[in-house]
């Protein structure tokens, strides 16, 4: 460890956010840019998912598992495992940014200052034609994203691609830095519901992997995600994610001027329950434009008390999470990582929507490509 001067670095130690003055000496002879740490005690704490990247670096394989146990203590509900991070990844300055990326907390302050209001936001005209855009942005990161996935495929790896195809569109990743989540997408693979971390895991034949793209551009966000397949997945798991897939599509058929956001969870618990599968409780789907979660609030499950009702120039998303046993979820330590409490799969899919006079439009919906359109979604 050598000291340097470093002109408003912030140790890499996830959560510390003390102003960094010293450089990890390996890093530093590898060429390795960033690894600023606040003292010698955060580079000891961090040692062992730090020095997978000097193992990265040097083209060697991060089969540094076995030895990785963040949470000695915790049960887990399954069998996957959190794996060492990536590093960090920087967004270049000339692109707009949302007020929380420079929060130290990540703090969205917009959406704070609206909190306690159930009002929902009509969108002007100007309004839906900046949701449009960041909604079709966000479509073609995914896609690319989509294309990055395979066995043996790191989720930080693919959390890369989307980055990267993020600024090449002048996009924000709007996940970066969220109340300081750690990475430019979730990735979700198998028992975990939501909010997974991209890592140093690479994906397994069988596995079901779910990639949440949401970007910022231009002051707007848009939100979508897709399960996909990885490999040889059993039919059991095929089935969960085609089921997902129509609970969405038919949630957003009723989407109409004068339809109860209430109503939304009805048709997708019907949908689900009918197939075996039940109902994640502990995530809504959200109002969305100039703030990335705010009113209303939509559960995907039955006989919810969701107020309101939709009318033209509403926005948001809808994002069922559906499980094979248990609706109920936990959190891993990292205070992200939603799993089902029994370790069984969920898969989820998620649509940012615009309520229109007679209906509503798809604005993540996948477009035609290369003059063809794409027949089959992920899940079929
Ligand atoms: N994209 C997620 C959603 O659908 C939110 C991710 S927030 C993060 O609402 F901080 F976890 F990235
Ligand atoms: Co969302
Ligand atoms: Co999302």
């Amino acid at each position: 460890m050598t000291t340097v001067l470093t002109e408003s670095k912030v140790c890499e130690t996830p959560g510390c956010g003390a102003a960094a003055k010293l450089q990890c000496p390996t890093c530093i002879k590898l060429g390795i840019q960033g690894s600023y740490f606040c003292s010698q005690d955060c580079f000891k704490g961090s040692w062992k998912s730090h020095k997978v990247l000097h193992k990265l670096a040097q083209g060697l394989s991060p089969n540094d598992k076995e030895d990785y146990e963040p949470w000695p203590n915790y049960r887990f509900t399954g069998r996957l495992r959190p794996y060492p991070q990536g590093p960090k990844r920087i967004v270049p300055p000339h692109i707009p940014r949302p007020d929380y990326a420079d929060h130290p907390e990540g703090v969205p302050l917009s959406e704070q200052a609206v909190r306690s209001s159930a009002q929902i936001r009509c969108l002007t005209d100007d309004e839906v034609e900046g949701m449009r855009l960041a909604c079709k942005l966000g479509r073609e990161v995914l896609d690319e994203a989509a294309a990055a996935i395979g066995i043996g495929v790191t989720t930080d790896e693919i959390d890369r691609v989307v980055h990267e195809a993020c600024v090449e569109r002048d996009c924000y990743p709007s996940p970066l830095n969220y109340y300081n989540f750690p990475r430019s997408c979730c990735t979700s693979i198998n028992e975990v519901i939501c909010h997974g971390i991209p890592d140093l895991r690479p994906l397994h034949d069988g596995d079901i992997c779910n990639v949440d793209v949401t970007v910022y551009h231009r002051g707007f966000h848009g939100d979508l995600n897709e399960t996909f397949l990885v490999g040889n997945v059993s039919p059991e798991a095929k089935k969960l994610v085609k089921v997902t897939s129509e609970c969405l599509l038919r949630a957003i058929n009723i989407v109409q001027p004068g339809e109860k956001y209430r109503e939304v969870g009805n048709v997708i618990q019907k949908h689900a329950q009918a197939h075996g599968f039940s109902v994640v409780r502990s995530y809504c789907g959200h109002g969305i434009h100039k703030l990335f979660h705010t009113a209303p609030s939509i559960p995907h499950y039955a006989k919810n008390k969701a107020v309101g009702v939709m009318k033209p120039g509403h926005c948001f998303t809808i994002e069922p999470m559906i499980s094979q046993g248990s609706w109920r979820d936990e959190m891993w330590p990292d205070k992200w990582t939603a799993v089902t409490v029994d370790g069984m799969l969920s898969a989820q899919f998620e649509h940012t929507l615009l309520v229109t006079e007679n209906g509503c439009e798809v604005l993540t919906q996948r477009r035609e490509r290369n003059g063809q359109f794409h027949f089959m979604d992920s899940a079929s």
